[in-house]
């Protein structure tokens, strides 16, 4: 998976941390906590989810972890410490701790008058999985205890690829906003003629009249497949393959936007994430894999180039409404371009429910719908 140094801000460029409204978060699922190639055996990297501080690692024999950072004993964070490979040591008294269960295998200060059994002990370690570039971490409630079996836990997502030969790539970008602006600009389509002018993309003049088909999916809505706009360039080259080009968008919670794009046996695919950080400030990342155009020279590096303008400007707007934000205005969400957000809304608000009573979350949709927009 490529990887290149993108002309993104980064948290320091953004400016000190705008202190907008924070969202509720969401715990019991997955979110992307780093790109997984940061991670190398013997090495420690710090992550913040949900406003909760990360060391991560991947030990000797290859399997990642991802614990709270923050040693059991004092507090201090397990990523001053040293890592061997095979266990993490504290810095300050020399616990040593297995990473991936969190179990502490010795406590150097015990001595043999100690009843202390040092294995009963247990730093906070998250499941934690790899997949498509991405290091995952399961967020459990907080004050759940340990981390559920496996099988009680929610699927971790896949990014959807149609054969085996097919290039890959990923972007990563911090935005100033909640979890919640993040995402509903995310799935927001009215701003794309303003925010994403480009020769390449669309123009203002472009706006045109659109009706799209919405269907209800667990725990999310999808919009069904569909021809791509005609007024997007790059939609339009796909047009060479002579076709017909479908796209299928889904929205599902947490945090996720899967688009498929397929064109005969081409196909695009892509998984976008917006994880909050913390209550107030959320980062997109998106992974892409693709066939389109696999033998064109340097096509990763002509798709990375603009998909990394593309969130450039979502991101550039998030940090121009962060600074409306931080004075609390009233907002509101309009019909039909906003539906979407207020299905978001209702679906968040429906799981924070089902988790409160137990059953089984009631859907905002009650079955498909049309909605028509400008943009
Ligand atoms: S604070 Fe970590 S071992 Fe004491
Ligand atoms: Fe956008």
């Amino acid at each position: 998976m490529v990887s290149a140094k993108l002309p993104f801000l980064t948290t320091s460029e953004i400016g000190a941390p705008i202190q907008g409204p924070t969202a509720t978060l969401l715990y019991d699922d997955w979110y992307p906590a780093l790109r997984a190639d940061k991670l190398r055996p013997g090495k420690l990297a710090t992550a913040m989810l949900l406003d909760i501080p990360l060391v991560l690692g991947r030990r000797r024999d290859g399997c990642i972890f991802a614990m709270r950072d923050s040693c059991p004993h004092r507090g201090i964070p397990l990523s001053d410490g040293w890592f061997d490979g095979k266990r993490l040591t504290c810095r300050y008294h020399g616990w040593e701790f297995e990473p991936c269960s969190g179990q502490c295998a010795l406590i150097p200060s015990l001595s043999s008058h100690d009843r202390l059994d040092a294995t009963r002990i247990y730093a906070t370690a998250y499941p934690c999985e790899e997949r498509d570039g991405q290091a995952w971490v399961f967020i459990p409630k907080p004050g759940s205890g340990r981390a559920t079996e496996s099988t009680e836990r929610r699927p971790l997502p896949d990014l959807a690829k149609f054969g085996t030969r097919y290039h890959t790539a990923c972007l990563t970008a911090d935005l100033p906003c909640n979890v919640d602006h993040g995402i509903i600009g995310l799935m927001d389509p009215a701003h794309g003629p303003f925010v994403h002018q480009a020769w390449w993309w669309r123009s203002r003049g472009s706006i045109r009249e659109k009706t799209k088909r919405f269907e209800p999916i667990p725990e999310g809505f999808r919009m069904s497949a569909h021809a791509p706009s005609g007024n997007s360039a790059p939609y339009k080259l796909l047009g060479v393959y002579g076709e017909p080009v479908k796209t299928t968008i889904d929205f599902v919670l947490p945090n996720r936007r899967t688009e498929t794009i397929r064109c005969g046996d081409k196909w695009f695919s892509s998984l976008t994430t917006v994880t909050p950080v913390t209550g107030s400030t959320c980062r997109i990342d998106v992974v892409a894999a693709w066939n389109v155009f696999y033998f064109v020279p340097f096509v990763t590096a002509i798709a990375k180039f603009f998909g990394a303008k593309f969130v450039r400007q979502d991101q550039v707007t998030m940090i121009q409404q962060a600074e409306g934000l931080r004075h609390n205005p009233s907002l509101m969400l309009i019909d039909d371009a906003d539906k979407p957000a207020k299905w978001y809304f209702a679906l968040k608000q429906a799981r924070l429910d089902a988790d409160a009573t137990g059953a089984t979350p009631k859907h905002p949709m009650s079955g498909p719908v049309e909605l028509h927009w400008r943009s």
